[in-house]
Order: C-alpha cells, then sequence, then structure tokens
C-alpha cells in the first residue's frame, strides 16, 4: 500500500529513465588518469594488469595502448565483454588484450575501477584478487559512489539520497518501468549494486589476503568543508586505495 505511494512519487518525479552514471564525465579524457593519476600510467608499463570489472574495456584496452606488455579484462557481463573484444580490434591491442570472465593469469597490478559498490561478493573478489596478484604485486583501486552518498543509490537516486528514503521494493517497481532485467532487489541489477559504505569495505578488506597501503576519500567538492571521521560516509565521493598481500612489505603507494 505505502510501496503503491512511494511508486507514484518516483514515477511523477521521473517518468522515464534518468539516464545517470553513464559516464559521460569522463568524455575525451582518461578515466584512468583522472581518477589514479598519470603515475598509475607510468607504472603498468610492460607488466601483466587485470582490471577486474572492465565493463566495455576502455580503460583496459587504454593500459594496452599505454605499454602494458599483457592486460586481461574481467567482467559478468557477457554483452560487455563482447564489446570490449570488438573495441580491442578497432584500436589494434587485441593481440595485448584478452576480455574474459575469469583468468589464471597472475598479475602484477589488478585495478579496478568503479566496481566495488557493484560486486555481490567482494569478499570473494578480494580474495581473488590475492590469488591472482604477483607476491609483489598491488592492487589499484577507486570506487564510489558509496551508499550513503548523495547520489550512491546510482540510478536509484532520483533525488538526493532518495535511495534511503523510498523503499526497495517502490524503487525496482519503478526501475522496472525502463528496464527489462527483472530484477527484485537492488542486489540484482545488472552488473549488481551491493549497498556498499566505506566501513563495510573497510571491514571485507580486513577479512581478505590483501591489507591496506594506502587509503584516500576524496570528498565531495561542495562538502569537503564538512568532511571527516564522522560524516564521511555521507560527504565522501570517492574512495581511493592501494592493496598488498598480507605477508607483502613492498608499501605499493601511488600518489594520484
Ligand atoms: C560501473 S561498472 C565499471 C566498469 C569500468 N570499470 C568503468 O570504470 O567504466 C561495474 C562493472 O563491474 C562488473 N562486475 C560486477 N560484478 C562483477 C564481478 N563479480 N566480477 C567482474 N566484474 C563484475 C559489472 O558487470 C560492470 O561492468
Amino acid at each position: 500500500m505505502w510501496a503503491n505511494v512511494e511508486y507514484r512519487i518516483l514515477k511523477r518525479i521521473s517518468p522515464g529513465n534518468p539516464d545517470c552514471c553513464s559516464g559521460s564525465v569522463y568524455e575525451g579524457k582518461s578515466k584512468l588518469a583522472v581518477l589514479l593519476g598519470e603515475k598509475l600510467l607510468a607504472k603498468i608499463r610492460g607488466k601483466t594488469v587485470i582490471d577486474f570489472g572492465c565493463g566495455e574495456g576502455a580503460e583496459a584496452i587504454e593500459m594496452a595502448q599505454r605499454g602494458a606488455e599483457r592486460v586481461v579484462g574481467l567482467d559478468i557481463r557477457e554483452d560487455l565483454l563482447q564489446r570490449a573484444r570488438q573495441k580491442a580490434v578497432s584500436a589494434g591491442v587485441q593481440n595485448v588484450c584478452l576480455f574474459a570472465s575469469a583468468t589464471l593469469e597472475p598479475a602484477d597490478i589488478i585495478v579496478s575501477i568503479d566496481c566495488f559498490e557493484h560486486f555481490a561478493e567482494p569478499a570473494g573478489v578480494l580474495r581473488t584478487m590475492g590469488a591472482l596478484l604477483q607476491s609483489n604485486g598491488e592492487v589499484i583501486v577507486s570506487f564510489g559512489p558509496t551508499w550513503y552518498h548523495p547520489l550512491g543509490g546510482h540510478l536509484f537516486s532520483v533525488f538526493p539520497w532518495a535511495h534511503l528514503m523510498f523503499s526497495e521494493e517502490a524503487l525496482i517497481r519503478w526501475r522496472s518501468t525502463f528496464k527489462s532485467d527483472g530484477a527484485t532487489r537492488f542486489s540484482e541489477v545488472a552488473g549488481g549494486l551491493n549497498q556498499m559504505t566505506i566501513k563495510k569495505f573497510e571491514n571485507v578488506i580486513d577479512g581478505s589476503p590483501l591489507k591496506l597501503a594506502s587509503m584516500e576519500l576524496v570528498p565531495i567538492r561542495k562538502l569537503r568543508l564538512f568532511h571527516g571521521r564522522l560524516t564521511r560516509e555521507f560527504t565522501t565521493a570517492i574512495v581511493r586505495c592501494n592493496l598488498v598481500k598480507r605477508e607483502s612489505t613492498t608499501p605499493g603507494i601511488t600518489e594520484p
């Protein structure tokens, strides 16, 4: 009953697909350089790199073009992998890049961009990363928005924090009017949405074979004056970190 009222409000506010999260903010720019800095691109030269959650492969292809010896792009969506393979051929890097749903190739560097709020089983992903990472390698992560960010609901954030104000039932019903993947929970939307918070991320790392070498919480620009330990869940735009194997002594610090 109440979910029905919420659904009608949502339909009134946003009658169709809000078309958020298109990635157009990076159009004409290197997402890798913007999020992780030029140093990352220098670091991957001659290395075997895994792009965990590669989507359509733009970053994997860029790493191949920028001198990575081997790039494996991993994703669970075959439609995206297919597009990535086509793009690699167009870019002439098909011999350097492999796009697949799984790999056994050990990596010097594992990059994961905008994925940790999507992985259905982040702990399992960290275990896989730990198994694939060479002993002196590093995992370089950038993701967000996290769940309590004003737009942490991604497409469900019809307005800031809408995903926290409306019920999952109403939001999913509203989404089903323009998406046809049959999702009945946030976690079932194509590509996943796991309601990741900064605290949850820290906890999942604590129980993993990897440890934090560095972590940076980039504040939402307009809220930077309010950004701090107590407010970080609501005021952080991007979580960036470097992870190394627990037994590793390599600091693996990357300054953006
Ligand atoms: C927001 S997209 C980011 C794609 C790309 N890294 C980028 O920055 O444009 C998140 C990606 O993670 C993928 N994904 C979700 N769960 C995954 C998993 N367990 N293993 C690999 N990829 C996964 C999704 O299919 C989706 O392509």
